[in-house]
């Protein structure tokens, strides 16, 4: 039985949880009509098509627009063996060690803004904090200067998530494609700087952009326009998405006093709560495979070629692997919620999930040992494109702790 879905309707934005459950319970596969894409929503269909790198292939892109075959294939948008040869490339710039390296720097900057924020104490927690710590570790792994390019990146990574899911819109479709133009006009001579420097013998730095212009494939250098469309992809893919998260921990903790209590009262559980919050809200609601084959989903039959859009957030909130999936708490069993898929699953589960939970960790750290809570001083407005799930706006009220630590 089909029914309804419209994925760009404020109300779905809103509340995605309810029509999940719907889906999932009433059309677990569906086709859009308008758009003509094809969707799935429960957990074990997502993970058996994630699996099937053969018959689903990642060449066409993420998003709903099929990608054209001048754009540069890069590990979201790559299948094997590029893939993993890709990954392979920027594997050191995401292992533990590296990662951990990096929380000193976390830590500071989280420690400058949230001394910032004391001060206020009224504030929008996605301008203070959220959205300022992920594009700033992004612009280090970049190399490129945060201080002065943080209010121009955050625009154009706005633009441009935004536009991934909005190409039926022709303004933003256009926007989208112009500051796709500036970034790439940003980062050319940047890369090119770098690729002087390789070729002349001299080491370019150990930031990521360096190592992938480092790296070698098949024996040559990365081309140029891959390690563009690189950037262009970490820019995005590791900025928006864990500023939601963040977002969206704070928001859900103030809808729920009473695991914030719980988390008050016993700080371990810390890492559980952000995978809690990580489940229930998945910072990006679906991405995009392509059927290299047809193929029957249900009673659907799915022409070759098809957008197939896998709905993360609703396989988040299957009651197949989640008991009482719409209850928010964070003492759930770690072995159980770790079967979520905010960060896909597969050979393109996302590498920067272990980065994202320890920005998202440092802040509720730092924020601990400032603050009792936070109040609401007006409603959340919601991210207002259908690419990301949660906050937009967070303004609160902060409560100073009362016994500093
Ligand atoms: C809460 C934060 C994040 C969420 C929810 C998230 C989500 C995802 C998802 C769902 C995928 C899988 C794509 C697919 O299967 O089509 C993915 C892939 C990826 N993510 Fe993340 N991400 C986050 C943070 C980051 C960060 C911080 C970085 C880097 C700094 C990053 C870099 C990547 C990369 C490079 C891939 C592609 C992996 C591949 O194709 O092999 N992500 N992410």
């Amino acid at each position: 039985m089909a029914t309804e879905f419209d994925f760009y309707s404020d109300e779905f934005q809103l509340d995605p949880s309810h029509k999940f459950q719907e889906m999932q319970e009433q059309c677990p596969f569906h086709h859009s009509e308008k758009f003509d894409w094809y969707s799935v929503f429960r957990h074990k269909d997502i993970t058996s098509i994630v699996r099937d790198n053969e018959t689903y292939s990642a060449r066409f892109g993420p998003g709903p627009d099929r990608a054209t075959a001048e754009s540069a294939p890069v590990l979201v948008s790559a299948d094997p063996p590029l893939h993993s040869k890709q990954k392979k490339a920027i594997t050191a710039a995401f292992n533990p060690q590296t990662i951990a390296a990096m929380e000193p720097g976390i830590r500071a900057f989280v420690s400058q803004r949230m001394d910032a924020m004391a001060e206020m104490p009224e504030c929008d927690l996605m301008v203070e904090i959220a959205d300022q710590l992920p594009m700033w570790v992004i612009c280090k792994m970049l190399d490129i200067p945060f201080d002065q390019d943080y209010e121009k990146l955050l625009m154009w990574v706005d633009a441009i998530a935004g536009g991934v899911f909005s190409d039926h819109d022709e303004e933003m479709h256009q926007q989208r494609l112009d500051m796709m133009t500036n970034v790439y006009n940003y980062f050319g001579p940047h890369i090119q700087a770098k690729i002087d420097l390789d070729k002349a013998g001299k080491d370019p730095g150990d930031d990521l952009l360096s190592l992938i212009v480092k790296a070698r494939i098949d024996g040559e250098p990365v081309p140029f326009n891959h390690i563009l469309s690189f950037a262009l992809f970490l820019l995005v893919a590791g900025s928006g998405t864990t500023t939601t998260l963040i977002g969206s921990f704070f928001n859900r903790m103030m809808a729920h006093p009473d695991q914030w209590e719980k988390l008050l009262a016993d700080p371990a559980l810390l890492d559980n709560a952000i995978e809690e919050v990580l489940r229930i809200d998945s910072p990006v609601h679906g991405l995009f495979r392509t059927n290299n084959v047809p193929v029957k989903l249900g009673d659907l039959d799915v022409p070759v070629d098809s957008k197939i859009c896998l709905m993360w957030g609703s396989a988040n909130l299957d009651p197949e692997v989640f008991e009482n999936p719409l209850e928010f708490d964070i003492t759930r069993d770690a072995k159980v919620l770790r079967k979520h898929l905010s960060f896909g699953t597969g050979i393109h589960a996302c590498i920067g999930g272990p980065l994202a939970r320890l920005e998202c960790k440092v802040v509720v750290e730092e924020f601990l040992k400032r603050f009792d809570g936070m109040e609401r001083m007006e409603p959340m407005v919601p991210y207002p494109y259908p690419t990301l799930h949660g906050p937009y706006k967070l303004p609160v009220r902060l409560t100073a702790k009362k016994h500093a630590a």
